[in-house]
């Protein structure tokens, strides 16, 4: 039986020598907690693409999980531009990312629908000229961990 544990990690924007840092932290507490491999995956690849958001388009941010014996749930908050339309913002191969980001191998426009295909639920809301919120949930009881999704990248 998993116990309840939550904790949170801050996120700087534009610190791309951290950047990564939180989700590969929440990809061990995941591990010690001994979660099946292909939920550990899901759940580190969305929080990557989030923790990558938040640092490439914001200020900072702060993500915090949640896990239970029933979800992991994982809330990434950031101060950044925030996104104007959500439903463009999903689209795969959307980006608005600058040459410099694309040059480090990102902007291909496939990080939200990446979480979206590796979570169970994906709620985003966003303030223009203020910030940006995902909440993404991860079901632990009555899946089929073993499905596989979608690109994964250093995480
Ligand atoms: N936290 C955020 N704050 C502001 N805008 C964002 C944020 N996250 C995503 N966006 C906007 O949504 C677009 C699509 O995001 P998505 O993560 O799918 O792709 P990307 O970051 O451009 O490229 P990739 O994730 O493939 O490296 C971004 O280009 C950006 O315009
Ligand atoms: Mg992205």
């Amino acid at each position: 039986m998993i116990s309840n544990t939550e904790g949170t990690f801050f996120l700087t924007g534009k610190d791309f020598v951290n950047a990564g840092k939180a989700s590969s932290r929440l990809k061990k507490v995941l591990e010690n907690l001994g979660l099946p491999p292909g939920i550990i995956r899901r759940a580190s690849i969305a929080a990557f693409e989030a923790e990558m958001n938040t640092s490439i388009y914001a200020v900072a941010g702060i993500m915090h999980y949640y896990i239970t014996p029933e979800t992991i749930r994982v809330e990434i908050k950031d101060m950044g531009p925030g996104i104007e339309d959500i439903a463009l913002a999903l689209t795969e191969g959307y980006s608005t990312a600058p040459d410099y980001i694309r040059e480090m191998g990102f902007g291909s426009g496939m990080g939200l629908p990446n979480i979206k295909k590796n979570t169970d639920s994906l709620t985003i809301t966003s303030a223009v000229g203020e910030g940006t919120t995902l909440d993404f949930v991860i079901n632990l009881t009555g899946t089929s961990e073993g499905a596989e999704h979608d690109t994964e990248r250093n995480c």
